[in-house]
């Protein structure tokens, strides 16, 4: 099998996430922007944005997703939700994935044709973006989990980071050394998901 479908089927949700790590954060930042760089967009959009939190910017992410999901989460669940959470902040990094929402609005106003379609594509463009990322992170060695805590973190996340107004929070990628492997997985039979036609 070629290396990169290794790495594709090697890649897994890791929750067991630990700071056991070998590279650098350069080195880290360079995988990603590289996995985010290199993805297709759509009319060759780039409407992805990345923000890389490492360190003391990874924790308090963490801690602004705790507040945030506290005063929606009933009392006697909450101690689980703390629980998950303080597994992301054990993590190494998380990265931000947003989309530039300008670009988009560019696009349907001069590509009228296109317009229903551009912020599918901008949502596939990001999609692309984080699954490439995804695998980027496990072929280097590292673990890492897809978290969707946008919508309820943008505000208190731009405030912190100076996010402009126009980047629109999407997805946050959580990566880390692999401290236990995934759990099982099923797939449906081949049979019901493809077709080859002759
Ligand atoms: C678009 C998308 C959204 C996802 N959202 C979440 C999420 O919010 N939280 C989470 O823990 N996993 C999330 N996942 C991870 C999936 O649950 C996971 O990829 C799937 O169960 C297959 O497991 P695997 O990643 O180990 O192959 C998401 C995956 C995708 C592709």
């Amino acid at each position: 099998m070629s290396e990169f479908l290794q790495a594709l089927k090697n890649r897994r949700s890791i929750y067991a996430l630990g700071r056991n790590v070998n590279l650098s954060e350069d080195e880290i930042t360079e995988i990603i922007q590289d996995a985010v760089k290199y993805s297709p967009t759509a009319f060759n959009a780039q409407s992805p944005r990345i923000v890389v939190l490492f360190g003391d910017a990874n924790e308090k992410l963490w801690d602004i997703v705790e507040a945030a999901l506290k005063p929606l989460t009933p009392a006697e669940a909450f101690p689980n939700t703390q629980k998950k959470i303080a597994g992301f902040k054990a993590g190494y990094g998380t990265v931000l994935f947003f989309k530039e929402t300008e670009t988009v609005k560019n696009l349907q106003e001069q590509f009228a044709l296109y317009a229903d379609n551009f912020p599918d594509w901008a949502e596939q463009s990001n999609g692309i973006a984080t699954a490439n990322t995804w695998v980027a992170l496990e072929e280097a060695g590292l673990g890492a989990n897809l978290q969707h805590y946008n919508p309820v973190i943008d505000e208190a996340v731009a405030k912190e980071w100076n996010i402009p107004a126009s980047w629109q929070l999407r997805s946050q990628l959580v990566f880390g050394s692999k401290e236990a492997a995934a759990g099982e997985k099923e797939f449906l039979d081949d049979g019901e998901r493809f077709r080859v036609i002759h």
